[in-house]
């Protein structure tokens, strides 16, 4: 693989330890994917921040390169394991605080910005067209590639950490114009009138093309929180890191002379909600994953004005945005429900089997997969019908 001088200087450790071993981890990387060379990107995003995933052997790895590392791009964090300034009224132990708090500050002394959240592109750190990035978190990986049209492979934590300590990351995969072509056409037969609808087909579809790049035909319209809900479904039942919607999406052309199709008809919809859904009353209720919009925190707000929340119910989303929420005064509003913001965090990253929760309605397919691989059952469900299912005497 072709290095500058630069580069190689940064590979001979004349840059530092930490920007040595950045720059070993891009060149095996750049080896094993057969890239010819490394590309400059404009933002980071590393995944890999809740200590439930990180544990203690992630921690030192993150201090060891915190003793001279330093971000040369704007980085910022996914969502950590708790909020990090109310993990007491989430229920958090202050052991697993302790550590949680250790990572973050070995981000912090790495030059990243502490913003914990997963949908970085509605929080200041919103790339553009065509611009090469090194993303972490599956979600905005899917939404930056397809609906904005950035470039990025699916990094994980190590190798987003090296990206931002060099600058660059290797150039293959989805940095590659022949690599954004579509591998399966879906004819969306199915009306399609929610973001839980956008989420179960995102769901449903992930699992057919796995690794591929799906290519949707018959959407006509989608919504910011249509896609982001989208993005994540596709990323967890299968491995998707790119799609198309024809008409809609930025390279939606590529899709010309698209393979075979298959459909998604109604009763796949059907079949796809009913099998997110478990038995049981909820005695938690999630929002946000990913993150929640500030329509959403609107829509949100205007469903719970005057009533009163009976269940442990949790808000997820950016420090950002719930700034912008406390601004309009939707924030008020839901804080007086009784439900709670989980800024920093989310139900998923935060340590939620160890709470004593079993059931937990939620309106995206994304936390469904997760949470039952974590042990609990969930309840699929609009944000209407969590908001009644809150709110509702039992
Ligand atoms: Fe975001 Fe957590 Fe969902 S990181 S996409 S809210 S699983």
């Amino acid at each position: 693989m072709f290095l500058t001088k630069e580069e190689e200087g940064m590979l001979d450790g004349r840059h530092g330890r930490a920007t040595q071993k950045a720059m070993q981890i891009l060149v095996a990387l750049g080896k094993i994917y057969d890239a010819s060379r490394l590309v400059r990107v404009s933002s980071v995003q590393v995944s890999g921040v809740s200590y439930k995933n990180l544990g203690d052997a992630g921690l030192e790895f993150l201090d060891e390169l915190a003793e001279d590392g330093k971000a040369r791009v704007r980085t910022t964090l996914n969502p950590a394991g708790m909020s990090l300034t109310d993990w007491r009224s989430q229920g958090i132990g202050s052991g697993f605080a302790e550590k949680q708090l250790e990572v973050i500050d070995a981000y912090r002394r790495l030059g990243l910005e502490i913003s914990c959240t997963c949908t970085p592109y509605i929080a200041g750190n919103l790339p553009l067209f065509g611009q090469h990035i090194a993303w972490g978190e599956s979600s905005a990986v899917a939404y930056a590639n397809s609906v904005i049209g950035a470039r990025t492979n699916r990094e994980g934590g190590p190798s987003a950490l090296a990206a931002s300590l060099t600058g660059r990351t290797p150039l293959y995969g989805l940095h590659l114009t022949k690599n954004r072509v579509p591998t399966i056409a879906v004819d969306v037969e199915a009306a399609l009138s929610s973001p839980e609808d956008f989420s179960a087909m995102g769901y449903f579809t992930g699992k057919l093309a796995q690794d591929g790049i799906p290519l949707f035909r018959g959407v006509r319209k989608a919504n910011l929180e249509e896609l982001k809900t989208l993005s994540a479904a596709l990323a967890s039942s299968g491995g998707v890191a790119m799609f198309h919607i024809a008409g809609l999406t930025p390279e939606s052309e590529l899709g010309e002379g698209a393979p075979e199709p298959v459909s998604f008809a109604q009763k796949d919809l059907e079949e796809t909600r009913a099998f997110l859904n478990d038995e049981g009353i909820p005695d938690f209720v999630a929002l946000g994953c990913p993150h929640c919009s500030l329509a959403e925190l609107r829509t949100l707000a205007n469903l719970l004005n005057g009533r009163r929340v009976r269940k442990e119910f949790w808000v997820c989303c950016s420090r950002e945005v719930k700034r912008q929420s406390d601004e309009a005064g939707y924030s008020g509003i839901i804080e007086g429900s009784g439900a709670k913001f989980a800024t920093d965090t989310c139900m998923v990253v935060a340590p939620v089997e160890d709470l004593g929760f079993k059931v937990v309605a939620t309106n995206s397919a994304k936390a469904c997969h997760y949470l039952r691989n974590a042990g609990l059952r969930t309840r699929f469900m609009p944000m209407e019908e969590c908001v009644e299912e809150a709110t509702r005497r039992r």
